[in-house]
């Protein structure tokens, strides 16, 4: 029943502009990674995380996990996110063959609530081969073409804005990434792709993905425990 965590943090992504990747950015002076693999770990339902470091940074990202003293496992990534996640994967299976469930979550979603991820892992073991969580659209969406003109109003109440973890079957997660193309950013949608359901259980607010300055100044607040 052994669930395993992937947290591809690989990328050397500095789009929030403060000269070092996403996962090291610090809120309240701790790094976003160990805010996630805390989070992770934290949730009873987890057994091992597993983190895919930039291949010249796994010694320093096993050094800050440690000094945090979080028995996180780490990883060389690859060249781009579906790698990373492959090598990932294809570690804790041979580390960790009992593993049933998978998790793959992003640093960027640190204060991820216990209560999504243990509910993202307890509908895998209840029978769903593919679980994400996600949220209702707060806001109407357009679709539009190359020119941005509008083409349609989609349903809105048809539609969920996803988050992570999420959570696979160890079979489905690994039949997916091994029919894989180089370019996946969303695991469920390789998994849709099989044909397999994608079983969708309710996300929090709090499971934002940090991505501009704004994100980080929210993030600051959900942590000092002032915005919910
Ligand atoms: O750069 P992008 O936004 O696509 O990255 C999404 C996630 O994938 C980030 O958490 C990043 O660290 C990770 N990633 C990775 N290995 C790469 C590139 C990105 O683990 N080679």
């Amino acid at each position: 029943m052994t669930t395993v965590a992937l947290v591809p943090a690989a990328g050397r992504g500095e789009r929030l502009g403060l000269g070092v990747p996403k996962a090291l950015v610090p809120v309240r002076g701790v790094p976003l990674l160990v805010h996630a693999v805390r989070g992770l770990l934290s949730a009873g339902r987890v057994r091992h995380v597993v983190v895919a470091a930039p291949p010249a940074e796994v010694w320093s990202t096993r050094a800050l996990l440690a000094a945090h003293d979080l028995p996180a496992e780490v990883v060389a990534g690859g060249a781009d996110r579906t790698a990373s996640v492959r090598l990932a994967l294809a570690h804790a299976l041979a580390v960790h063959p009992g593993t049933r469930v998978v998790l793959v979550h992003d640093a960027a979603r640190a204060f991820t609530p216990p209560l999504v991820i243990d509910s993202v892992v307890e509908a895998v073991l209840g029978g769903a081969p593919a679980v994400i969580p996600v949220l209702p659209m707060a806001d109407t969406v357009k679709r539009v073409d190359a020119h941005e003109v509008v083409q349609d109003t989609p349903d809105r109440a048809a539609l969920r804005v996803v988050q992570t973890p999420q959570g696979f079957e160890v079979g489905t997660l690994r039949r997916a990434y091994a029919e894989a193309g180089d370019s996946a950013t969303d695991d469920a949608g390789l998994v849709e792709k099989l044909g397999v359901p994608v079983l969708a259980v309710p996300g929090h607010a709090h499971a934002m993905k940090v991505t501009t300055p704004f994100d980080l100044a929210i993030a600051e607040a959900v942590l000092a425990g002032g915005s919910a």
